[in-house]
């Protein structure tokens, strides 16, 4: 079988541009997929910088365990991001930590750093997701409703659709998939279940018309499965203490939901998005904003089509 591109990173450039990496720094890849940011982040690191990348798919960490240095796995175009050299493992200054980002502040402090110069999340899920047939995240090909990112995680896809509730379903499908008829879907869902389980993504897929509505529908749950939303507020949370002043918060977001969270999170330096005041009255704001929704160039989005949705936000934590 022909060898496809793991991921390929979206507005790399911009992304590294916004973490205005320092040599010496520590660096937080919080989504590693294919490894692609954290292969030019590791690019400007010194010998004292370091870089702790996070994935709760252990498929991501196998997949670097490939890379032996000789081009052999695929980062995008087929071609390597950092010059040569072993992979990302053979190197003393890069550690993969096999866990969901929201715990970032415990790992942090399990690896004695109280501060961090910048961290990157890229969210959502990697090609390597969608093109995994067994994975169940495609409504492209025949396999079991899984969606898990974490493959250790109980709860799939295939429970949501057949133990929520129908008003907790339509919501899903609603918030997350924005489907407007999410109600009716809802209802025709747990009619169908009635009768028989819906186990698998073609028997979900028959529900919707058209792949756009297909694609919202697998995207809607996929959140709800990976309590994606949940995990984001929690990163926010917690990169607020540990981002050192001047260090830079960089997120590449897929959804117009994440992207209004970090919009308002960067903006009021709290996820209810209000601005507090001081005593005097003047505003409390613990980031200036760098970038506020930057998408992909047009060349970008012929090269690579599935960066079309990506908006890059950038803050830097104030002193
Ligand atoms: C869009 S891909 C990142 C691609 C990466 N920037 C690259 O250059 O290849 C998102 C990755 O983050 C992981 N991920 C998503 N949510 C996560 C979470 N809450 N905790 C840890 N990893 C997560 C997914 O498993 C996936 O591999």
């Amino acid at each position: 079988m022909e060898e496809t591109a793991y991921h390929i990173p979206a507005m790399l450039t911009e992304t590294i541009a916004g973490l205005d990496i320092k040599p010496a720094g520590v660096y937080v890849d919080a989504t590693f997929g294919g490894g692609g940011h954290s292969r030019a982040i590791m690019a400007k690191l010194g010998e004292k910088g370091r870089l702790y990348s996070f994935d709760q798919d252990m498929d991501a960490y196998e997949n670097e365990l490939k890379d032996e240095g000789e081009g052999k796995r695929l980062h995008g175009e087929g071609e390597r991001l950092n010059g040569e050299g072993g992979g990302l493992h053979t190197d003393a200054r890069w550690h993969f930590v096999h866990s969901n980002f929201r715990y970032l502040p415990q790992w942090m402090d399990y690896y004695g750093i109280e501060q961090v110069d910048g961290i990157l999340a890229d969210l959502g899920v990697s090609f390597h997701h969608f093109d995994s047939p067994e994975r169940g995240f495609s409504f492209r090909f025949s396999a079991p409703l899984d969606m898990r990112m974490n493959t250790q995680q109980k709860m799939t896809a295939a429970d949501v659709v057949n133990s929520y509730d129908e008003e907790s379903l339509a919501r899903v499908l609603y918030l997350y998939g924005e489907l407007k008829n999410g109600k009716a879907l809802a209802r025709q869902i747990c009619k169908q279940r009635a009768a028989a389980p819906i186990l698998r993504t073609e028997q979900l897929a028959e529900f919707v018309k058209d792949k756009k509505d297909a694609a919202k529908l697998f995207q809607a749950l996929r959140i709800e499965v990976n309590d994606e939303m949940g995990a984001l507020r929690d990163l926010l949370t917690g990169a607020k203490e540990l981002l050192r002043p001047g260090g830079r918060i960089v997120i590449l977001t897929y959804h117009s939901l994440e992207d209004r969270l970090v919009k308002n999170f960067l903006r009021a330096g709290n996820l209810e998005g209000e601005i507090e005041k001081d005593f005097y009255g003047n505003a409390v704001t613990p980031f200036k904003v760098i970038e506020k929704g930057l998408t992909a160039s047009e060349e970008e989005v012929a090269r690579n089509p599935r960066s079309r949705s990506a908006k890059l936000r950038v803050g830097c934590k104030e002193g």
